[in-house]
């Protein structure tokens, strides 16, 4: 396939949408009847199990996505990625976020040069730093030690850390180190969520981290400023030194906000917002609630995911196969959403993550080359922890709109409980619901099998369930660190694989343009109307909406 030919040209693009037909007139019912097929469907890799045989499709829809995936040279693309080649043309730059995760003596060149000592250099800071403040060895102003934490950034430097910080919060590893510390994040601008940040806290015994990877974003930048003001105000504005740090790719402006660049965790532009939390931007807040160990063995989780990937042929590769059913998910069967339904509380910001790595990544209207696109590219992530979501859009799931549903489960609770009397513990609950929705969308409930249950004819059609409806599920052994990582990479890399299918460039995000500098428009305006300057410049309905605003 020449670069410039668009995916959808191809002849096996082509033959999968023939094949549409087949698959239509198949419902899962049958498909799920075929042994054989279901075993094939079915992978285990370092104690995690895959089971997407409740997707639609047969043995021959894998065989020709997998030449989809040869037709878009996603092999060379993965290499290109590994290899630290500028894979993300739009802004010259290579996509290396798997070098944040490498072992020390592995090789990632990027121009020529070996970036893994470089991020061992800042990992090996962080765990030296965490340490001293730790141990009480760097202390406040006053001399007291800084137990609690608000980590202050948005989008990609934010609901990385958040999401593993949930999780990690269940691990008794994790629970026992973190003892009498606290973690919180600061990341809207809205001032309530700074006042819920700082609520129960006090300047003398917390620590700032400033995350941000330009170090421009205007929340950030705002966020940042208040809690210097929240520190100087209460300590003095020579405490800033010992209270505030930074992680950021641009150290200029960090020295410029005040904060010593010897306080300051370095990452590289090779490393997008979204893919940063193996970087300083996760392992600087994680390593301080919970001590370096732990979040090295994250790390470790991830980059046995990254190796897997790099390496296992594709029908046996858990990213790429995940990343070719959502294509055929979205592409050809036109099902534009997905939920991911984590059978795990400590997973609540799993989806949330996910959104923004998935959607900010693939959520683009033209080719890597700039040629608009005859084809939808992306999906709607979103999702909720089972059983909550059961309780809420489920019955969407079930007799609405089909929506491919990503169902992960934990085989060993952190937290099981058992109960006097109770056959099963609380988690054996939780995961029965895990077992049981993936065959209640696959299979539904026909009239027939209403009829024989006696259910009263007019009810029949509001009971009856189509079924026929995708999933895949994912069994992790347990919520530890190492599977939090791997999860973490199974994802960020299926969403890569999606977009070197769609022939897009997943790691730019230029959709988040227009909406800044507009709202910089606004800024100015705000700024000149409290000096009672009229409004203008805008559209008549913004001007009327900015009026009523000012005259609160
Ligand atoms: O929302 C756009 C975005 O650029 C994200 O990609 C990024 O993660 C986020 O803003 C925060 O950016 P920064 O880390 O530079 O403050």
């Amino acid at each position: 396939m020449a670069s410039s030919t668009l995916i959808c040209e191809t002849q096996p693009w082509k033959d999968l949408k023939a094949h549409l037909d087949e698959i239509k007139n198949t419902h899962l019912r049958n498909l799920m009847s075929d042994t054989e097929r279901c075993k094939s469907m079915m992978l285990e890799f370092d104690n995690l199990f895959l089971d997407y045989s409740r997707q639609c499709a047969t043995t021959d829809t894998i065989d020709k996505l997998l030449k989809l995936a040869e037709a878009a040279r996603l092999k060379e693309k993965i290499t290109s990625m590994f290899n630290g080649e500028r894979i993300n043309s739009t802004e010259n730059r290579s996509v290396l976020h798997v070098a944040l995760r490498a072992s020390r003596d592995a090789v990632i060149q990027s121009d020529g040069t070996n970036v893994v000592p470089e991020v061992w250099q800042v990992l090996d800071k962080i765990r030296d730093f965490s340490e001293r403040i730790r141990t009480g060895a760097w202390v406040g102003a006053t001399g007291k030690a800084l137990t609690d934490v608000i980590a202050v950034g948005i989008g990609g430097s934010f609901l990385g850390p958040l999401f593993v910080h949930t999780a990690l919060q269940t691990d008794s590893e994790a629970i026992e180190s973190a003892a009498g510390r606290k973690l919180r994040f600061l990341a809207n601008v809205d001032p309530i969520d700074v006042a819920r940040n700082i609520t129960g806290l006090i300047p003398e015994t917390t620590l700032v981290v400033v995350v941000s990877k330009t170090f421009t974003t205007a929340e950030t930048m705002l966020n940042a400023r208040t809690l210097r003001e929240w520190i100087s105000s209460s300590l003095g504005p020579e405490a800033v030194a010992k209270h505030m740090v930074a992680v950021s790719t641009n150290l200029t402006l960090v020295e410029k906000f005040g904060i010593d660049p010897e306080n300051a965790f370095a990452f590289w532009d090779w490393v997008g917002g979204r893919y940063s939390v193996c970087s300083a931007v996760g392992v600087l807040p994680l390593s301080l609630q919970y001590g370096f160990p732990v979040v090295e063995k994250f790390l470790k989780g991830a980059s046995s995911i990254d190796q897997h990937f790099h390496s296992a042929p594709f029908e046996r590769n858990i990213p790429v196969l995940l990343g070719l059913l959502s294509v055929w998910n979205v592409s050809f069967l036109g099902y534009p959403a997905r939920a991911i339904l984590p059978y795990s509380q400590a997973l609540e910001k799993f989806a949330p993550h996910i959104q923004q790595v998935s959607m900010e990544s693939n959520g683009k209207g033209v080719s890597i080359e700039g040629v608009p696109l005859p084809f939808e590219a992306g999906e709607i992530d979103f999702g909720e922890p089972g059983t909550n979501g059961q309780h809420s859009f489920y019955q969407l799931i079930h007799q609405g709109r089909i929506i491919p549903c990503d169902f992960i489960g934990v085989a060993k609770s952190q937290q099981p409980v058992y109960l006097k009397g109770e056959v099963v513990n609380n988690h054996d609950e939780l995961m029965s619901n895990f077992f049981a929705q993936p065959d209640a969308l696959a299979y539904g409930k026909t009239a027939e099998q209403l009829l024989k249950e006696n259910v009263a004819q007019h009810l029949i059609s509001h009971k009856t369930f189509s079924g026929n409806r995708p999933s895949l599920s994912l069994l992790l052994p347990s919520l530890s660190a190492y599977n939090i990582g791997q999860l973490l990479a199974i994802y960020e890399h299926r969403v890569a694989v999606e977009g070197f299918i769609w022939g897009i460039n997943s790691f730019d995000q230029w959709g988040v343009e227009l909406g800044k500098s507009l709202a910089s428009q606004v800024r100015k305006q705000l700024h000149a109307s409290r000096k009672k300057e009229p409004v203008e410049g805008f559209n008549f309905s913004t001007t009327k909406m900015l009026t009523k605003y000012l005259e609160v």
